[in-house]
């Protein structure tokens, strides 16, 4: 079976070290907060290139306490892609503001401009998602943002490590998201998250809201809410840092592998933009026969995964239904095949001549 990630065969080689981690923090009897969780911070901020880590309990609640630092709320719109995970609306909703939903490019990520397309005098912020790994086009929506004063909010769950004209994400907006999800290119062990920031404020204020609002025991300046990192991740985390860019490289080499292999073939292989170094979180190509192509990889033992069937502009909950043809498109034909680390040559041969055979299933 070549599954969509193995993540047995990707802690293998670093087991010990991972074991050494979990046990002195359970040895240690400190179990919130604390040095493993401040040496963890200190070193995912120095590899971000940023002033702030503030760990926290998920990604999804690292995009929310963002919006809550920037007190944005009811009244307020923030634009967000329709063709993402769906935490990106969630978290706006939480807060009491509206997602508005704009559409993305051929190389997946929000299109600067479809944002000018959906400004009003409510919008407040943006957030630019790094979808599969490829950072947006940050050039442009920085200069935009910064024209009609939102706050830039980037979502690097899927991006660790990614750069963009050669800074990593993370530094590109105001504030950014990430999700330590075990599955992300830099996984816990269970729901972790972080938010990076050069705004020192804002760093301060996250960390009261991510904790009660409380700056000594039992004195409460806000309200806030429990959304810690917990040091057995951070020391998890501190572990698998030092491996994340010989991972994203083994990735691109796998991305590149593909490439070529692909070359001939009838499905649509992912955009590399120029300017960015790209993480391949996922290595997402299309076709019109989505499910034959499925069901063929399924027969033959490879596991494939969809990210995301429906775009959020189509889930009616969030709002008022607009058009995005792009991410419905892609909705339809998107599928995602093996590309982590671990993966052999062999595995990704074995894949590629699977989608080089014309004998799809018919639809
Ligand atoms: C793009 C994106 N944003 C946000 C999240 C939310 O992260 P978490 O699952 O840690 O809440 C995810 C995780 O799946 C994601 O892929």
């Amino acid at each position: 079976m070549i599954s969509l990630l193995d993540l047995n065969k990707l802690h293998g080689p670093i087991q010990k070290e991972l074991d050494e981690a979990i046990h002195r923090v359970v040895k240690s009897g400190w179990y919130i907060g604390g040095e493993e969780v401040e040496k963890f911070e200190a070193s995912f901020a120095a590899y971000c290139q940023v002033q702030h880590c503030v760990g926290c309990a998920s990604g999804t609640d690292a995009l929310e306490l963002i919006l809550r630092a920037y007190e944005i709320g009811e009244g307020d719109e923030v634009i967000v892609p329709a063709l993402t995970w769906v935490s990106n609306a969630e978290v706006v909703k939480s807060v009491g503001a509206t997602p508005v939903f704009a559409d993305v490019d051929s190389s997946y990520t929000i299109h600067p401009g479809s944002i000018r397309s959906r400004l009003t005098s409510k919008t407040k912020a943006l957030i630019a998602v790094h979808l599969y790994g490829q950072p947006c086009l940050m050039d442009e929506i920085s200069k935009l943002a910064s024209e009609n004063e939102l706050v830039v909010i980037e979502d690097c769950a899927q991006a660790h490590g990614a750069k963009f004209n050669g800074t990593k994400v993370g530094s590109l907006g105001h504030a950014a998201a990430f999700s330590f999800y075990p599955t992300k290119n830099l996984g816990a062990m269970g729901d972790a998250g972080c938010v990076t920031t050069n705004n020192k404020a804002i760093a301060e204020k996250i960390r009261l809201l991510a904790n009660h609002g409380q700056t000594v025991r039992d004195v409460h300046v806000l309200s806030g809410t429990t959304s810690r990192l917990d040091p057995m991740q951070a020391a998890v985390l501190d572990v698998k840092l030092k491996y994340l860019d010989q991972w994203n490289a083994k990735r691109r080499e796998n991305a590149n592998s593909y490439l070529q292999l692909l070359a001939g073939s009838e499905v649509a292989l992912p955009e590399i933009m120029k300017n960015t170094s790209h993480v391949f979180h996922q290595f997402v190509i299309r076709s019109e026969n989505r499910e034959g192509l499925r069901k063929k990889l399924e027969e033959n033992n490879v596991q494939t995964a969809i990210h995301y069937p429906t775009p959020l502009n189509k889930m009616l909950f969030f709002g008022e239904e607009v058009s995005c043809p792009n991410a419905e498109a892609f909705g339809e034909s998107v599928v995602s095949i093996p590309i982590y680390p671990s993966l052999s040559l062999s595995d990704l041969q074995t894949i590629s001549e699977l989608l080089l055979l014309n004998d799809l299933p018919s639809k």
